[in-house]
Protein backbone atom coordinates (compact mmCIF):
# COMPACT_ATOMS: atom_id res chain seq x y z
CA UNK A 1 0.00 0.00 0.00
CA UNK A 2 1.12 3.36 -0.74
CA UNK A 3 0.59 5.39 2.18
CA UNK A 4 -1.16 8.65 1.95
CA UNK A 5 1.08 10.07 4.74
CA UNK A 6 4.49 8.72 6.11
CA UNK A 7 7.02 10.53 7.74
CA UNK A 8 10.94 10.84 6.58
CA UNK A 9 12.92 9.02 9.28
CA UNK A 10 16.74 7.81 8.94
CA UNK A 11 19.84 7.13 10.47
CA UNK A 12 20.02 11.25 11.04
CA UNK A 13 16.84 11.00 14.02
CA UNK A 14 18.28 8.29 15.22
CA UNK A 15 21.77 9.23 16.09
CA UNK A 16 20.49 12.36 17.81
CA UNK A 17 18.29 10.27 20.08
CA UNK A 18 20.88 7.98 20.72
CA UNK A 19 23.37 10.74 22.12
CA UNK A 20 20.31 11.69 24.33
CA UNK A 21 19.67 8.43 25.73
CA UNK A 22 23.68 7.64 26.15
CA UNK A 23 23.39 11.27 28.11
CA UNK A 24 20.53 9.57 30.18
CA UNK A 25 18.81 13.11 30.30
CA UNK A 26 15.63 12.42 29.56
CA UNK A 27 13.34 14.85 30.71
CA UNK A 28 13.10 18.50 29.23
CA UNK A 29 16.66 19.78 28.90
CA UNK A 30 19.02 21.24 26.88
CA UNK A 31 18.03 19.92 23.60
CA UNK A 32 14.34 20.88 24.21
CA UNK A 33 15.74 24.37 24.59
CA UNK A 34 17.64 24.06 21.53
CA UNK A 35 14.45 22.81 19.37
CA UNK A 36 12.77 25.89 21.20
CA UNK A 37 15.38 28.11 19.50
CA UNK A 38 15.54 26.18 16.37
CA UNK A 39 11.79 27.26 15.69
CA UNK A 40 11.93 30.43 17.05
CA UNK A 41 14.74 31.25 14.06
CA UNK A 42 12.47 29.56 11.84
CA UNK A 43 9.65 31.17 12.73
CA UNK A 44 10.65 34.90 13.59
CA UNK A 45 8.50 33.97 16.79
CA UNK A 46 9.90 35.69 20.09
CA UNK A 47 9.03 32.68 22.43
CA UNK A 48 8.96 29.49 20.98
CA UNK A 49 8.13 27.35 24.09
CA UNK A 50 7.53 23.46 23.79
CA UNK A 51 5.04 21.12 24.80
CA UNK A 52 3.82 17.31 24.88
CA UNK A 53 1.05 18.02 21.97
CA UNK A 54 -0.19 20.66 19.74
CA UNK A 55 -3.89 19.96 22.04
CA UNK A 56 -2.20 21.38 25.29
CA UNK A 57 -0.45 24.39 23.17
CA UNK A 58 -4.41 25.43 22.46
CA UNK A 59 -5.23 25.05 26.14
CA UNK A 60 -1.91 26.54 27.81
CA UNK A 61 -2.68 29.78 25.39
CA UNK A 62 -6.15 29.87 26.10
CA UNK A 63 -5.52 30.09 29.88
CA UNK A 64 -2.79 32.29 29.61
CA UNK A 65 -5.44 34.50 28.20
CA UNK A 66 -7.63 33.79 30.94
CA UNK A 67 -10.01 32.37 28.79
CA UNK A 68 -12.48 29.75 30.59
CA UNK A 69 -15.87 29.10 32.31
CA UNK A 70 -18.37 31.56 30.45
CA UNK A 71 -16.58 32.26 27.82
CA UNK A 72 -17.32 31.96 24.18
CA UNK A 73 -14.75 31.45 21.38
CA UNK A 74 -15.07 30.97 17.84
CA UNK A 75 -13.84 28.10 16.02
CA UNK A 76 -14.14 26.93 12.54
CA UNK A 77 -16.97 24.37 12.03
CA UNK A 78 -14.08 22.26 9.47
CA UNK A 79 -10.59 20.96 11.80
CA UNK A 80 -9.79 18.68 13.47
CA UNK A 81 -11.51 18.34 16.74
CA UNK A 82 -8.92 18.99 18.92
CA UNK A 83 -9.17 23.13 18.02
CA UNK A 84 -12.75 22.76 19.62
CA UNK A 85 -11.82 20.21 22.07
CA UNK A 86 -8.67 22.43 23.82
CA UNK A 87 -11.81 25.43 24.40
CA UNK A 88 -13.59 22.58 26.06
CA UNK A 89 -10.37 21.74 27.91
CA UNK A 90 -10.26 25.56 29.37
CA UNK A 91 -13.80 25.55 30.12
CA UNK A 92 -15.15 27.59 27.67
CA UNK A 93 -17.56 27.20 25.26
CA UNK A 94 -16.35 26.30 20.95
CA UNK A 95 -18.94 28.00 18.62
CA UNK A 96 -18.88 26.69 15.48
CA UNK A 97 -18.45 28.71 12.88
CA UNK A 98 -18.90 28.49 8.51
CA UNK A 99 -15.64 28.33 6.64
CA UNK A 100 -15.20 29.59 3.07
CA UNK A 101 -15.80 27.78 -0.25
CA UNK A 102 -12.15 28.53 -1.33
CA UNK A 103 -9.45 28.11 0.91
CA UNK A 104 -11.99 26.03 3.44
CA UNK A 105 -10.34 28.47 6.36
CA UNK A 106 -12.91 30.27 8.63
CA UNK A 107 -15.11 33.03 6.99
CA UNK A 108 -14.26 35.76 8.67
CA UNK A 109 -18.19 37.39 7.72
CA UNK A 110 -19.77 34.84 9.41
CA UNK A 111 -18.08 35.09 12.42
CA UNK A 112 -18.64 38.23 12.88
CA UNK A 113 -22.31 37.80 12.99
CA UNK A 114 -21.83 34.92 16.00
CA UNK A 115 -20.27 37.74 18.06
CA UNK A 116 -21.55 38.15 21.55
CA UNK A 117 -21.33 39.64 25.15
CA UNK A 118 -19.48 36.21 25.93
CA UNK A 119 -17.77 36.20 22.93
CA UNK A 120 -13.34 36.47 24.10
CA UNK A 121 -11.44 35.12 21.78
CA UNK A 122 -11.36 33.46 17.70
CA UNK A 123 -9.72 30.74 16.55
CA UNK A 124 -8.57 30.56 12.97
CA UNK A 125 -7.34 26.98 11.96
CA UNK A 126 -5.17 26.99 8.87
CA UNK A 127 -6.13 23.88 7.32
CA UNK A 128 -4.30 21.37 4.87
CA UNK A 129 -0.94 23.50 4.77
CA UNK A 130 -2.71 27.50 4.00
CA UNK A 131 -3.47 30.09 5.71
CA UNK A 132 -6.60 31.41 7.00
CA UNK A 133 -7.03 35.14 6.05
CA UNK A 134 -5.42 36.46 9.13
CA UNK A 135 -5.53 39.98 7.46
CA UNK A 136 -10.14 39.59 7.60
CA UNK A 137 -9.17 37.49 11.02
CA UNK A 138 -6.88 40.59 12.67
CA UNK A 139 -9.32 43.59 11.70
CA UNK A 140 -12.34 41.43 13.17
CA UNK A 141 -10.58 40.97 16.41
CA UNK A 142 -9.00 44.45 16.66
CA UNK A 143 -12.50 45.52 15.89
CA UNK A 144 -14.58 43.80 18.26
CA UNK A 145 -11.84 43.54 21.23
CA UNK A 146 -11.05 39.39 20.74
CA UNK A 147 -8.27 37.49 21.27
CA UNK A 148 -6.66 35.78 18.84
CA UNK A 149 -5.50 32.30 18.79
CA UNK A 150 -3.56 30.66 15.82
CA UNK A 151 -4.06 26.73 15.37
CA UNK A 152 -1.36 26.28 13.24
CA UNK A 153 -1.17 22.36 14.08
CA UNK A 154 -0.75 21.37 10.25
CA UNK A 155 1.15 24.72 9.70
CA UNK A 156 4.85 24.88 10.09
CA UNK A 157 6.74 26.73 6.84
CA UNK A 158 3.46 28.31 6.26
CA UNK A 159 3.27 31.87 5.82
CA UNK A 160 0.95 34.77 4.81
CA UNK A 161 1.90 38.02 3.73
CA UNK A 162 5.73 36.62 3.91
CA UNK A 163 5.10 36.11 7.79
CA UNK A 164 5.28 32.35 9.87
CA UNK A 165 1.94 32.06 11.04
CA UNK A 166 0.77 31.43 14.85
CA UNK A 167 1.82 34.68 16.16
CA UNK A 168 -0.49 37.44 14.28
CA UNK A 169 -2.34 37.27 17.28
CA UNK A 170 -1.78 36.44 20.71
CA UNK A 171 -0.19 32.92 20.26
CA UNK A 172 -0.88 29.94 18.04
CA UNK A 173 -0.04 26.01 18.38
CA UNK A 174 2.19 24.17 16.27
CA UNK A 175 1.92 19.96 16.24
CA UNK A 176 4.30 17.61 15.80
CA UNK A 177 2.10 14.79 15.30
CA UNK A 178 3.69 12.01 13.57
CA UNK A 179 1.42 12.88 9.99
CA UNK A 180 2.20 16.02 10.27
CA UNK A 181 5.04 17.46 8.03
CA UNK A 182 7.76 17.32 10.37
CA UNK A 183 7.01 15.12 13.55
CA UNK A 184 8.49 14.18 17.07
CA UNK A 185 6.23 11.50 17.18
CA UNK A 186 4.34 13.21 19.39
CA UNK A 187 4.94 17.31 20.15
CA UNK A 188 3.62 20.90 20.07
CA UNK A 189 4.85 24.61 20.26
CA UNK A 190 3.40 27.56 21.73
CA UNK A 191 4.42 30.60 19.17
CA UNK A 192 3.83 34.43 21.17
CA UNK A 193 5.26 37.46 20.80
CA UNK A 194 3.95 38.36 24.20
CA UNK A 195 6.72 37.62 27.04
CA UNK A 196 3.36 37.77 29.48
CA UNK A 197 1.56 34.89 27.74
CA UNK A 198 4.98 32.84 27.00
CA UNK A 199 5.31 33.04 31.06
CA UNK A 200 2.07 31.52 31.72
CA UNK A 201 2.49 29.00 29.37
CA UNK A 202 5.81 27.89 30.76
CA UNK A 203 4.49 27.70 34.33
CA UNK A 204 1.68 26.02 32.95
CA UNK A 205 3.75 23.88 31.94
CA UNK A 206 6.02 22.94 34.72
CA UNK A 207 3.47 22.45 37.50
CA UNK A 208 2.89 26.05 38.26
CA UNK A 209 5.75 27.16 39.05
CA UNK A 210 8.83 29.66 37.14
CA UNK A 211 11.84 27.29 37.15
CA UNK A 212 12.53 23.63 38.00
CA UNK A 213 14.07 23.04 41.22
CA UNK A 214 11.65 24.50 43.75
CA UNK A 215 8.75 22.69 45.55
CA UNK A 216 7.18 25.94 46.26
CA UNK A 217 4.54 26.69 43.69
CA UNK A 218 3.00 30.02 43.54
CA UNK A 219 0.37 28.75 40.91
CA UNK A 220 -1.54 25.95 40.05
CA UNK A 221 -0.09 24.22 37.08
CA UNK A 222 0.62 20.65 35.28
CA UNK A 223 2.87 18.86 33.30
CA UNK A 224 2.70 19.03 29.67
CA UNK A 225 6.77 19.04 28.99
CA UNK A 226 8.60 17.81 25.99
CA UNK A 227 10.87 14.82 26.34
CA UNK A 228 14.42 15.09 25.33
CA UNK A 229 13.80 12.37 23.18
CA UNK A 230 10.91 14.40 21.21
CA UNK A 231 13.32 17.26 20.90
CA UNK A 232 15.73 15.20 19.53
CA UNK A 233 13.67 13.77 16.37
CA UNK A 234 12.39 17.39 16.17
CA UNK A 235 15.85 18.87 15.80
CA UNK A 236 16.71 16.56 13.46
CA UNK A 237 13.32 16.83 11.54
CA UNK A 238 13.90 20.43 11.11
CA UNK A 239 17.33 19.96 9.37
CA UNK A 240 14.66 18.18 6.95
CA UNK A 241 12.35 21.07 6.58
CA UNK A 242 13.30 22.70 3.68
CA UNK A 243 14.02 19.45 1.75
CA UNK A 244 10.41 18.08 3.11
CA UNK A 245 8.58 21.39 1.98
CA UNK A 246 10.07 21.55 -2.07
CA UNK A 247 9.41 17.87 -2.37
CA UNK A 248 5.59 18.59 -1.17
CA UNK A 249 5.65 21.07 -3.72
CA UNK A 250 7.11 18.85 -6.50
CA UNK A 251 4.46 16.57 -5.70
CA UNK A 252 1.53 19.20 -5.78
CA UNK A 253 2.60 20.49 -9.51
CA UNK A 254 2.69 17.00 -10.28
CA UNK A 255 -0.44 16.29 -9.23
CA UNK A 256 -1.72 19.64 -10.76
CA UNK A 257 -0.48 18.87 -14.06
CA UNK A 258 -1.85 15.39 -14.09
CA UNK A 259 -5.01 16.35 -13.56
CA UNK A 260 -5.00 19.74 -15.56
CA UNK A 261 -7.39 17.83 -17.80
CA UNK A 262 -9.44 16.23 -15.62
CA UNK A 263 -12.42 18.39 -14.84
CA UNK A 264 -13.58 15.38 -11.97
CA UNK A 265 -10.91 17.10 -9.69
CA UNK A 266 -10.79 20.20 -8.72
CA UNK A 267 -7.98 21.64 -6.44
CA UNK A 268 -8.44 23.71 -3.39
CA UNK A 269 -7.93 27.57 -3.72
CA UNK A 270 -4.58 28.91 -2.45
CA UNK A 271 -4.67 32.47 -1.32
CA UNK A 272 -1.96 34.36 -3.27
CA UNK A 273 -1.11 35.84 0.30
CA UNK A 274 -0.39 32.66 1.43
CA UNK A 275 3.29 30.87 1.13
CA UNK A 276 1.34 27.51 1.57
CA UNK A 277 3.29 23.94 2.39
CA UNK A 278 1.67 21.18 0.71
CA UNK A 279 1.37 18.94 3.46
CA UNK A 280 -1.40 16.94 1.61
CA UNK A 281 -2.67 18.09 -1.94
CA UNK A 282 -5.90 17.84 -1.78
CA UNK A 283 -9.41 17.81 -4.16
CA UNK A 284 -12.64 18.11 -4.22
CA UNK A 285 -13.68 14.83 -6.59
CA UNK A 286 -16.38 13.51 -8.58
CA UNK A 287 -17.95 10.10 -7.13
CA UNK A 288 -14.92 10.58 -3.78
CA UNK A 289 -16.03 6.77 -2.62
CA UNK A 290 -16.00 5.06 -5.32
CA UNK A 291 -12.58 6.82 -6.63
CA UNK A 292 -11.17 5.91 -2.50
CA UNK A 293 -12.37 2.26 -2.84
CA UNK A 294 -10.86 1.87 -6.51
CA UNK A 295 -7.60 3.77 -5.39
CA UNK A 296 -7.64 1.28 -2.40
CA UNK A 297 -7.98 -1.50 -4.44
CA UNK A 298 -5.02 -0.57 -6.50
CA UNK A 299 -2.59 -0.16 -3.48
CA UNK A 300 -2.89 3.63 -2.80
CA UNK A 301 -4.25 5.19 0.24
CA UNK A 302 -6.11 8.09 0.52
CA UNK A 303 -8.05 10.51 3.38
CA UNK A 304 -11.25 12.10 3.50
CA UNK A 305 -11.37 15.20 4.72
CA UNK A 306 -12.01 15.93 8.50
CA UNK A 307 -16.04 15.49 9.45
CA UNK A 308 -17.22 19.34 10.64
CA UNK A 309 -17.94 19.65 14.29
CA UNK A 310 -21.76 20.00 13.87
CA UNK A 311 -21.80 16.57 12.16
CA UNK A 312 -19.75 15.18 15.24
CA UNK A 313 -21.21 12.60 17.29
CA UNK A 314 -19.38 14.31 20.62
CA UNK A 315 -20.85 17.43 19.81
CA UNK A 316 -24.35 16.59 19.00
CA UNK A 317 -27.05 19.03 19.45
CA UNK A 318 -24.05 22.23 20.20
CA UNK A 319 -24.28 23.72 16.56
CA UNK A 320 -26.53 26.70 16.08
CA UNK A 321 -29.26 25.26 13.77
CA UNK A 322 -29.52 28.48 12.60
CA UNK A 323 -26.31 28.74 10.73
CA UNK A 324 -25.38 27.37 7.38
CA UNK A 325 -22.76 24.51 7.47
CA UNK A 326 -22.78 23.55 4.16
CA UNK A 327 -19.34 24.33 2.90
CA UNK A 328 -17.93 22.01 5.34
CA UNK A 329 -20.61 19.36 4.71
CA UNK A 330 -19.96 19.58 0.95
CA UNK A 331 -15.94 19.04 1.71
CA UNK A 332 -16.36 16.13 3.70
CA UNK A 333 -18.54 14.33 1.04
CA UNK A 334 -16.15 15.21 -1.88
CA UNK A 335 -12.67 16.51 -0.10
CA UNK A 336 -10.05 13.64 -0.80
CA UNK A 337 -6.06 14.15 0.16
CA UNK A 338 -3.90 11.66 -2.23
CA UNK A 339 -0.30 10.25 -1.02
CA UNK A 340 1.89 13.67 -0.51
CA UNK A 341 4.97 12.37 1.40
CA UNK A 342 8.11 13.42 1.32
CA UNK A 343 9.05 9.75 0.50
CA UNK A 344 6.63 8.81 -2.50
CA UNK A 345 8.85 8.42 -5.23
CA UNK A 346 8.18 9.18 -8.85
CA UNK A 347 7.24 5.70 -9.83
CA UNK A 348 4.89 6.03 -7.41
CA UNK A 349 3.21 9.23 -8.12
CA UNK A 350 2.95 8.38 -11.95
CA UNK A 351 1.20 5.41 -11.02
CA UNK A 352 -1.03 7.00 -8.92
CA UNK A 353 -1.87 9.90 -11.50
CA UNK A 354 -2.53 6.89 -14.27
CA UNK A 355 -4.64 4.85 -11.81
CA UNK A 356 -7.03 8.34 -11.27
CA UNK A 357 -6.99 8.50 -15.27
CA UNK A 358 -8.07 5.05 -15.11
CA UNK A 359 -10.48 5.43 -13.02
CA UNK A 360 -12.40 7.88 -14.53
CA UNK A 361 -12.01 6.95 -17.83
CA UNK A 362 -13.37 3.15 -17.64
CA UNK A 363 -16.13 3.90 -15.09
CA UNK A 364 -17.10 7.38 -14.43
C1 LIG B 1 -5.99 21.42 13.12
C2 LIG B 1 -5.42 20.65 14.28
N1 LIG B 1 -5.53 21.15 15.52
C3 LIG B 1 -5.01 20.52 16.58
C4 LIG B 1 -4.34 19.32 16.44
C5 LIG B 1 -3.85 18.66 17.67
O1 LIG B 1 -2.49 18.44 17.69
P1 LIG B 1 -1.90 17.22 18.53
O2 LIG B 1 -2.30 15.97 17.84
O3 LIG B 1 -0.42 17.45 18.49
O4 LIG B 1 -2.45 17.32 19.90
C6 LIG B 1 -4.19 18.75 15.16
C7 LIG B 1 -3.51 17.51 14.86
O5 LIG B 1 -3.16 16.61 15.30
C8 LIG B 1 -4.75 19.42 14.05
O6 LIG B 1 -4.66 18.93 12.82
Amino acid sequence: MIPQIQPWIDDDEWQQVKQVIESTYLTENKVTEKFETDISLLTGAKHAIAVFNGTVALYCILKALNIGHGDEVIVPNLTFVASSNAVIMAGAKPIFCPVKTDTLCIDVKAAETLINDQTKAIMPVHLYGQSADMEAVMTLAENFGLKVIEDAAQAIGVEFNGQHVGYYGDGGAISFYGNKTITCGEGGIILTESDSIAEVCRRLKNHGRSRRGTFVHEHIGFNFSMTEMQAAIGVAQLQKLPAIIKRKQQIYDAYMTGFADLPQLEPLFIDPRCQPVHWFTSFYAENRVELANYLRNQGIQTRIFFCPLHLQPCYEGWADPDVDFSVSTSAYERGISLPSSYILTDEELNFIIAQVHEFYKSAH
